[in-house]
């Protein structure tokens, strides 16, 4: 069993790998600054798991603090997910961008090499691939950044590849992760974005949830079945059990592994609303609006690597992603609607109507 350090540990997806870790009999210790995670994580975590997983409130940018968790930690490989990943936000703010994403993981780097951790494991993005020419999408496709975002990405996959190609590091596995959706079948943890969802399933349950009056489907003229954008979507416990894979191997092998992490298979964005329709019972009102610059029609992964190195393919469905995402979404609109009503029951009716 391993020993195994998640930065960005309480958010949407450190928060689900660490459940899937703890499952594994792993030892899990989570490091978050919390700027995008609820501190009820921890506690979350345990009503799941029954584990109490130690936690650091720290900022990966302060190499100091961040030197003092991993001496004192024996750890055998650090998961890495902290960053920021809001596509909009890395235009209007890039050095923030740099600044979080990229100073933030050479800080980790600079701690990992004090305390003679040499395997790391972190989460990239299948933005990497900007407008793929093909799909299904292999990892030997080119590479691209279309937006900041994407670039730090790219910078941060190129310095840990360089890490590991100069021996400061023995192990990394950079995973692409496509759509992940979804929420831990508890309903206790889930994605929980502040402001506005730039994604769409958060988007889609919070019209569900009537907290949005309707959602808008950007462009229905792309070249796909339906016209509207393809994405291949993933339920993020399917992730979580990926990253356990991946630390697993890499336990026991040596180089960089770049792997994208999809199903293999593309829904539309018509595909994903009619089967959150089917699996919620509840009818989602939306318009078409014009198309969104920057958007591919259609990227979806080839994860035949991920099967041969990690012996990992995704078993979940997409009507279990939008099940399990409303079942997160509907408990935690309940409990901030019974916060608002000091306590009081909480009504039951959802926002959108239910289908006949
Ligand atoms: N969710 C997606 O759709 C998606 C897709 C591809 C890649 N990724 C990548 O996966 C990783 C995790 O994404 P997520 O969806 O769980 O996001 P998230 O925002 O839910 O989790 C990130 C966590 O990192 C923490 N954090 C941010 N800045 C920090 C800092 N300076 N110091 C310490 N902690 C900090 C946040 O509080 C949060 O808990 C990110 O690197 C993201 O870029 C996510």
């Amino acid at each position: 069993m391993a020993r195994i350090l998640l930065t960005g540990g309480a958010g949407f997806i450190g928060s689900h790998t660490a459940v899937a870790l703890l499952g594994r009999g792993h030892d899990v210790v989570l490091a978050d600054n919390f700027s995008n995670a609820s501190r009820s994580v921890p506690a979350r975590l345990k009503d799941i798991t029954g584990v109490d997983c130690p936690v650091h409130e720290v900022d990966i940018r302060n190499t100091q603090a961040m030197q003092a968790v991993l001496a004192g930690g024996a750890f055998d490989a650090v998961i890495h997910f902290a960053a920021l990943k809001a596509v909009g936000e890395s235009e209007a703010n890039p050095l923030l961008y740099f600044d979080v994403n990229v100073a933030g993981t050479l800080s980790l780097l600079t701690a990992m090499r004090h305390a003679g951790i040499g395997r790391i494991v972190f989460s990239s993005s299948a933005t990497v691939y900007g407008a793929p020419e093909h799909c299904p999408i292999a990892e030997a496709a080119p590479l691209h950044a279309t937006n900041i975002y994407g670039r730090t990405k790219l910078i941060m996959e190129d310095m840990i590849g360089d890490l590991v190609r100069t021996g400061m590091l023995s192990t990394a596995f950079l995973l692409r992760y496509f759509n992940p959706v979804g929420a831990h079948p508890s309903g206790l943890i889930g994605e929980d974005p502040r402001g506005v969802p730039a994604n769409l399933m958060p988007y889609l349950c919070q019209v569900a949830a009537g907290q949005r009056d309707c959602l808008t489907v950007f462009g229905d003229d792309y070249p796909t079945p339906d016209g509207t954008g393809v994405r291949d979507y993933l339920h993020v416990m399917d992730l979580a059990e990926a990253h356990c894979a991946a630390v697993e191997v890499a336990l026991g092998t040596y180089g960089t592994h770049a792997v994208n992490l999809g199903t293999g298979t593309g829904y539309s964005v018509l595909d994903l609303l009619h089967t959150f329709e089917r699996a919620t019972g509840l009818a989602i009102p939306y318009r078409i609006g014009p198309r969104r610059p920057g958007d591919a029609p259609s990227c979806y992964a080839d994860p035949t690597l991920a099967k041969a190195m990690l012996g990992w393919t995704a078993k979940r469905t997409l009507h279990d992603m939008c099940q399990d995402s409303w079942h997160w979404q509907s408990l935690s609109a309940k409990a901030r609607q019974a916060a608002e009503h000091g306590g009081s029951q909480a009504p039951t009716t959802a926002g959108a109507q239910l289908l006949a």
